[in-house]
């Protein structure tokens, strides 16, 4: 359901800012701000701040930025009306359901009425386990052979599914949910003669939930030892629910895993479970399956730290292995531990109990890379063809970590485990980095980075802020020509000035915002993110409505919030004079229209010289094809050019900036 207006700004206003991170990190007096350690990437001297005034938070270290409602999305990793029904909570705001039309219904419920019936079901199979005479009597006893404590099966929401066809089909109709939705949501199946039957029967359920708690699937365990029939049955990918992005455990762990800073990643529901229920909560399971980049991602919004936990067997060792390399990229450190043959960690916790479980993990984590290499050279022997395979194998994983300094660490930890030099491995490094480099990259339409920024500004006041990390070496950085770094920054300026000072009055009537769009009327920006802001700054203009910095800090995109918070927080190029005052002072009108005049004169200018050079290009393929009439035209349009080039530079030169 759409949460009324009103009730939002309401939400806003009591969101208090301060309250609001302060509930996950403690936050310590600067001057009129505060900051702290960054709850979103690992840092040792804080370099998150958060401004009161402005009601926003930024975070010098990992560039993160917003306001309440920004925050907690990215520290819940929920979608924006979730964080405002969290909010609301909080603050004990009700929200009324709204009624919807009809059409909205059937395109925002889709999804929100699998969310209705797949919740349905696991109170279905959760009353049949604690409830139906079945139900206790096996799957409950199933679960007590097998240790779980009745927290345990409330904290999973645990469940059974009788063994008959269609138990919950009918249960299911009987409350008014069509088929066609029980199918959507994988619940049911038809077989060839048309037959429609429950999906799971006589077996174990293990509902499995998003982030934010919800159920989107289901894990179905026999009971018997039957091989004939898989051991578990899980649900279809559906619209809800992607296996590929999905940890289960990740909404029991989450919490855990950022107060504990690391992530245990298994294999199985049932280890997730018992490691739990023995206190070690920081545990996710990626479900059989090998690991995604979506997962990773995932993890990594909690932790930069990941240990897996495999099986002891072969095939739990290269199942370690593989899609390792991936995580290494995203910047995760990454470590293993192992198990005696035979225990996963569901029997092995169960075998020894929650201290000698966690006692075994301190004795037997080693960080991947060194496991890989232990692993490789035990397998070449003395082979020295294979154990050069296998200087290159680990090099190409060193390689993978963005960080320089921790690189620098395993050359130098590897060396000695391969007992080369170290130098050797930094050049067979370097060989591949340049490998890299000399793939075509992927052309990308904006720059990678502004041109260089302060690392802080007056705004922030007096708070000693930790420089920004240096930026990892990038293996290969897109080539960015000079011109998209003119366009990003006049266009960039452009914006800074229409967010900051769009309701300003140059002339009775006359709004800086109004003044700007008139001069830059005909023009669409390059930098895409840029563009998308203007064009709502021009649709908001149309309504009557001027769209500048308060607008665009509640902006539902998480990358145009991050971008407002820079333009409004970061020093003025121009003039920072009459800025550090931070208050419009009437004299210095002339200033402001100076600037956004100017402005506009040199992204034109850009915008000239870029297509000169483009004509210029078609002059001389028009040359090589010997197309001498056309040459001609284009030469006009060229001196047209220069001319309009020539009276913009004019213009400039009139115009007082400093
Ligand atoms: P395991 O066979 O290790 O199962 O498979 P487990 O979780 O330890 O279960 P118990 O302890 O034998 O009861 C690991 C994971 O692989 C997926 C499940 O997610 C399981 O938890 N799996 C396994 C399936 O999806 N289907 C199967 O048939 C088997
Ligand atoms: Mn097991």
């Amino acid at each position: 359901m759409r949460i009324p207006e009103e009730i939002i700004e309401r939400i806003r206003q009591s969101a208090d800012i301060l309250e609001v991170v302060g509930d996950y990190v403690s936050l310590k007096k600067k001057g009129q701000n505060y900051s702290a350690c960054c709850p979103f990437h690992n840092e040792k001297t804080p370099s998150f701040n958060v401004n009161p005034a402005r009601q926003i938070y930024k975070c010098f270290g990992c560039g993160k930025a917003g306001d309440s409602v920004r925050f907690i999305m990215d520290i819940e990793n929920v979608s924006y009306p979730e964080a405002l029904r969290s909010l609301a909570k909080k603050y004990s705001i009700e929200i009324p359901e709204q009624e919807a039309t009809p059409e909205e219904l059937l395109r925002q419920n889709e999804r929100e009425s699998l969310f209705i019936v797949l919740n349905f079901a696991k109170d279905f199979y959760r009353k049949q386990l604690l409830e139906s005479e079945d139900g206790r009597g096996i799957g409950l006893s199933y679960f007590r052979e097998r240790g779980f404590l009745n927290d345990t099966v409330d904290a999973f929401e645990l469940g059974y599914s009788a063994d008959v066809w269609d138990a919950l089909l009918l249960e299911a109709q009987k409350r008014g949910y069509r088929p066609e939705l029980l199918a959507k949501a994988g619940l049911i199946l038809t077989n060839d003669r048309g037959r429609t039957y429950d999906r799971f029967r006589g077996r174990v359920i293990f509902p499995i939930h998003n982030v934010s708690g919800r159920v989107i699937a289901f894990g179905a365990r026999i009971l018997v030892n039957d091989k004939n029939q898989p051991k578990y049955i899980n649900s279809p990918e559906t619209e809800v629910y992607h296996k590929s992005q999905v940890l289960y455990g990740i909404f029991q762990a989450k919490q855990a895993i950022r107060q504990e800073d690391v992530c245990f990643l298994t294999e199985g529901y049932t280890d997730v479970i018992s490691l739990h229920q023995a206190g070690i909560r920081n545990v996710v399971a990626s479900s059989g399956t090998s690991l995604t980049i979506e997962q990773i991602r995932l993890i990594s919004r909690f932790t930069e730290n990941v240990t897996i936990l495999y099986d002891g067997d072969a095939a739990g060792i290269k199942a370690a292995l593989r899609g390792l390399d991936m995580v290494l990229e995203e910047g995760l450190n990454v470590s293993v531990a192992s198990f005696p043959d035979g225990d996963d960690p569901d029997s092995y916790v169960r075998k020894v109990g929650t201290e000698a479980f966690k006692k075994h993990l301190q004795d037997h984590t080693q960080d991947f890379i060194s496991f890989k290499t232990e692993m490789l050279l035990r397998d070449a022997g003395d082979n020295p063809f294979k154990r050069a395979e296998v200087i290159t194998e680990v090099v190409q994983s060193i390689t993978k970590i963005p960080d320089a300094i921790k690189r620098q660490v395993f050359f130098q930890k590897t060396a000695r485990q391969l007992r080369v030099d170290e130098q050797t491995l930094i050049s067979e490094s370097n060989k591949l980095l340049r490998k890299q480099q000399d793939k075509p990259v992927r052309p990308r339409n904006e720059p990678s980075a502004p041109p260089a920024e302060p690392p802080f500004d007056e705004f922030w006041g007096d708070m000693p802020v930790e420089p920004a990390p240096a930026a990892p070496e990038q293996p290969a950085k897109p080539a960015v020509s000079q011109v998209q770094t003119l366009y990003y920054r006049h266009e960039e300026e452009c914006l800074r000035l229409l967010l900051n000072y769009g309701p300003v009055e140059l002339e009775p009537s006359v709004s800086l915002c109004h003044y700007m769009l008139h001069e830059l009327n005909g023009i669409q920006f390059v930098t895409p993110l840029f563009r998308d802001m203007l064009n709502d700054i021009r649709a908001g203009f149309a309504e009557q409505e001027i769209r500048s910095a308060e607008y665009f800090l509640r902006h539902s995109s998480r990358e145009v919030q991050q971008q407002t918070v820079h333009l409004v927080t970061n020093r003025y190029e121009l003039s920072d004079g009459w800025l550090k005052h931070e208050i419009y002072v009437p004299t210095e009108l002339d200033k402001i229209a100076d600037a956004a005049y100017g402005n506009v004169l040199r992204l034109k200018k850009t915008i000239v010289e870029d297509k000169m050079e483009a004509v210029k290009r078609q002059i001389a393929e028009a040359q090589d094809r010997q197309e001498y009439e056309q040459c001609i035209e284009l030469m006009t349009e060229f001196k047209h050019l220069k001319e309009i080039d020539k009276q913009i530079a004019a213009e400039l030169g009139t115009v007082v900036t400093g």
